[in-house]
């Protein structure tokens, strides 16, 4: 298996207890990935926990309302279905969310969700927390785990099904782990923007790795902007501090220069509409400071009691003083940035992808739970169910997966691949793949992949990591250009409207010369 986030150790600690032997790869340290930053919470419907009046069906309305026609229903109903369960065997692990005053957890509310459904974990360190519990069950002994390994590439043979991977030591030295199973949790993509919420190991390497073995990706045009991360400056680059959505769930305002409110009038739910709804609101409103050079707004949370903000937020308070910033006399100053993949490896909610012996989970993965817009704090529940499946479909396909002979594996010597300079990647990425593109942006980011990509040996972990980006970016490129419409996070200037014939998933699959 390969990630050490909330989906990958989730599947390995249910594989484990299957009987399977696993062992878990990670490209640096085990906590390194997305899920430690995660902060609002986990959204779930729990028996006896929610309000009168919540219920997975209202949960399953919102999904499907934020997924603006893409989201796949049987997979919204399947997981969502699934939540309470896999939040229970979560806390049973050791893993501690926030009490709530009525006696029952904390509940609060975020963007798109018509319920208070989202419980939380120190405030808002709620991946922390599950990072830590997963983690801390998973170093029995009993999950063997391989830091600082990269994958480079699936052993694959000569019918297609994966057996292993092509790993690179910590010193660079290529070596194959053979597996009649192969799970990919290896998070998204933020990495290809220059400001994302993500942390610097978010570059798309499972999706690439997918790509090239035969998998299909679906959605991947569908990026989403959180629409609050913290505003450093100009030019911001790298991870940005978050600043929870639960922070406008518990009554925060966005507003611009002027103190005016940016969501009045744009939606009903106001600052709590859905993701994609605040994030183009925002970009708009900046687009019309004079000279349309606006780089951020405002998030006005200075009306709300300092106490609670203390108590609640501990993590973007931190984050605010390291700006000279004090929530309670100052509006925080935010920008949106990229956040999250709604599309990945086409998979089905077992993380079956379709190549015998290659499972995919989280954000690398497209359930279809999230359509064109994921509805805030479904990713971490959507991680909690499909790991606990997919491992559950590895026990029961592994004697097929057996009939895939590893010594009819091809020789797995280091392959080359394009790789693109990345900060030259990200900058027309950001400049014009972002939020809002039109044809003609789209082609020149085309065209600079195709004059800057140089066929590399594929030695290292940066280059690793490069190739993903280049091979990823040109996979979005493509599907964004084709997509002629405006569908939740994908907004074409050029074809600003939604077009019903366009409410389908559009698969991304590589040509014989590598090419998606
Ligand atoms: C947030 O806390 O605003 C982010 C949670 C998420 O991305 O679901």
């Amino acid at each position: 298996m390969a990630g050490t986030g909330v989906a990958g150790l989730t599947a390995a600690l249910e594989a484990r207890d299957l009987g399977l032997r696993v062992l878990v790869i990670t490209k640096a340290a085990a906590s390194a990935g997305n899920t430690r930053w995660a902060q609002g919470g986990v959204a779930v419907v729990l028996p006896g926990e929610h309000d009168e009046g919540d219920s997975v069906a209202a949960h399953i309305d919102d999904t499907l309302v934020a997924g603006a026609g893409l989201c796949a229903d049987d997979a919204v109903a399947a997981i969502l279905a699934d939540g309470a369960d896999a939040v229970t065997r979560l806390r049973a692990l050791g893993a501690v969310f926030d009490p709530g005053t009525d006696g029952k957890l904390a509940r609060t509310r975020e963007g798109g969700h018509s319920a208070f459904r989202v419980v939380h974990a120190g405030g808002d360190a709620t991946g922390a927390e599950i990072e830590r519990a997963l983690l801390s069950a998973a170093q029995d002994g009993r999950v063997p785990l391989l830091d600082n390994h990269i994958a480079v590439d699936t052993v694959r043979t000569a019918t297609g099904a994966v057996v292993g991977l092509l790993v690179l030591d910590p010193n660079g030295v290529p070596g194959v782990v053979s597996a009649p199973a192969v799970l990919l949790a290896t998070g998204g993509l933020g990495q290809l923007y220059q400001a994302t919420s993500n942390p610097e190991v978010a570059t798309a390497d499972g999706l690439a790795l997918a790509l090239r073995a035969g998998a299909p990706a679906a959605d991947v045009e569908f990026v989403q902007f959180h629409p609050t991360v913290l505003y450093t400056g100009p030019g911001a680059r790298g991870r940005c501090p978050l600043v929870t959505e639960a922070v406008r769930g518990e009554g925060a305002v966005l507003v611009d220069a002027l103190g005016e409110r940016v969501m009045k009038g744009v939606h009903p739910l106001e600052d709590l509409a859905p993701r994609d709804v605040v994030s183009a609101a925002i970009t708009r409103r900046m687009a019309t400071e004079p000279g349309g050079v606006g780089d951020h707004v405002y998030l006005d949370a200075t009306h709300l009691d300092a106490e609670l903000f203390r108590r609640r937020f501990p993590t973007v308070l931190a984050a605010c003083r390291s700006i000279g910033v004090d929530p309670s006399a100052d509006p925080i100053p935010v920008s949106p940035a990229a956040h999250f993949a709604c599309g990945g490896v086409a998979s089905t909610v077992d993380g079956r992808t379709g190549v015998i012996g290659l499972y995919a989970v989280g954000e690398v993965a497209r359930t279809g739970l999230h359509g064109a817009n994921r509805l805030a704090s479904n990713s971490l529940l959507e991680g909690l169910v499909v790991g606990a499946r997919a491992a559950r479909a590895i026990a029961a396909d592994i004697a097929a997966c057996l009939l895939a002979d590893p010594r009819a594996a091809g020789k797995a010597p280091l392959p080359t691949a394009p790789v693109a300079d990345r900060d030259v990647l990200q900058r027309v990425m950001s400049r014009y793949a972002g939020i809002g593109r039109d044809a003609e942006g789209l082609a020149v980011v085309g065209s600079v992949l195709d004059v800057s990509a140089v066929d590399t040996l594929l030695k290292t972990k940066q280059r690793v990591e490069d190739a993903a980006l280049t091979l990823v970016a040109r996979a979005l490129i493509a599907a964004a250009s084709a997509r002629t419409e405006s569908r939740g996070c994908h907004v074409r200037t050029d074809y600003p409207d939604t077009d019903p014939a366009w409410q389908h998933s559009l698969a991304v699959r590589l040509n014989p010369s590598g090419q998606p």
